[in-house]
């Protein structure tokens, strides 16, 4: 904590904490940009006594963190939900902020056989919480029908997409999005590239590289230093 007090002071400020001011630094220039401090605060203090540091590390933490932040998304649509740790890491940085973001996580059913479908632990750490919806199915058709069905609301999701994380399954899930919901940011999970004598998967790194070479409306933050990575896809306001 000692350091964060060093930092506080010579900043001239007396606390650190996350608020919608601290995704609104620069708004007026062309780079994403939060405060990174302000995220670091809360990352250590509210989320990593419920989450930990699996699956996500520190950074992709402070990623998905600053997405919410920066991006300020109407909806946040997550796949597979698994235990609820992204959708619980989502809620508690929505609650921070005081957005009413409607967050929907999905996964498989229970008749799907994949090799880490969580069964009767499905979203156990976001249980109760009004805010999250749980929903059963394919994490693209059934955001895309939900959002068909809220056709009043002017919509800016965010994506967040960490299912199957083969290449083929992640390039038809940016095929999606991209068609149906243009405006949408994406984050990604998995992305990590490294060389083939690692023998990692590197579908998902594909998969957004491809896009990337026939799409130019994105911009791309990514915390890609080691296993898993995380990218995110953003598009100016
Ligand atoms: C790596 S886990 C996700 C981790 C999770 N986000 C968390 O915070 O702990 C992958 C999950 O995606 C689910 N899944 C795989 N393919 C899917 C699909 N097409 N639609 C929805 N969920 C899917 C699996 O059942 C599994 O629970």
């Amino acid at each position: 904590m000692k350091i964060i007090n060093w930092i506080n002071k010579i900043r001239g400020k007396k606390t650190l904490e996350l608020n919608r001011s601290s995704g609104e630094l620069n708004r007026i220039c062309g780079e994403f940009e939060v405060d990174n401090w302000a995220v670091s605060r809360f990352v250590m203090d509210r989320l990593l006594p419920v989450v930990g540091i699996h699956p996500f590390p520190l950074n992709e933490q402070m990623l998905m963190v600053a997405a919410v932040c920066r991006l300020q998304p109407t909806h946040i649509f997550e796949w597979g939900t698994n235990i609820g740790k992204s959708a619980r890491l989502f809620y508690e940085t929505c609650t921070a902020l005081g957005m009413a973001t409607e967050i929907h996580s999905i996964d498989l059913p229970d008749d799907i056989e994949h090799a880490e479908h969580p069964h009767a632990k499905r979203g156990y750490l976001v249980r109760g919480m009004a805010q999250v919806k749980l929903h059963l199915g394919d994490g693209l058709d059934t955001s895309l029908e939900i959002l068909r069905n809220s056709p009043e609301m002017k919509a800016r999701p965010l994506f967040f997409v960490d299912g199957d994380h083969g290449y083929t399954s992640v390039q038809r899930e940016l095929a999606g999005i991209v068609e149906h919901v243009p405006q949408a940011h994406i984050l990604l999970h998995d992305t990590f590239y490294q060389s083939d004598e690692s023998g990692y998967n590197t579908g998902p790194y594909r998969a957004i590289a491809e896009l990337l070479r026939d799409c130019d409306q994105y911009r791309v933050v990514s915390q890609n230093i080691g296993l898993p990575g995380m990218t995110l896809l953003w598009q100016s306001q």
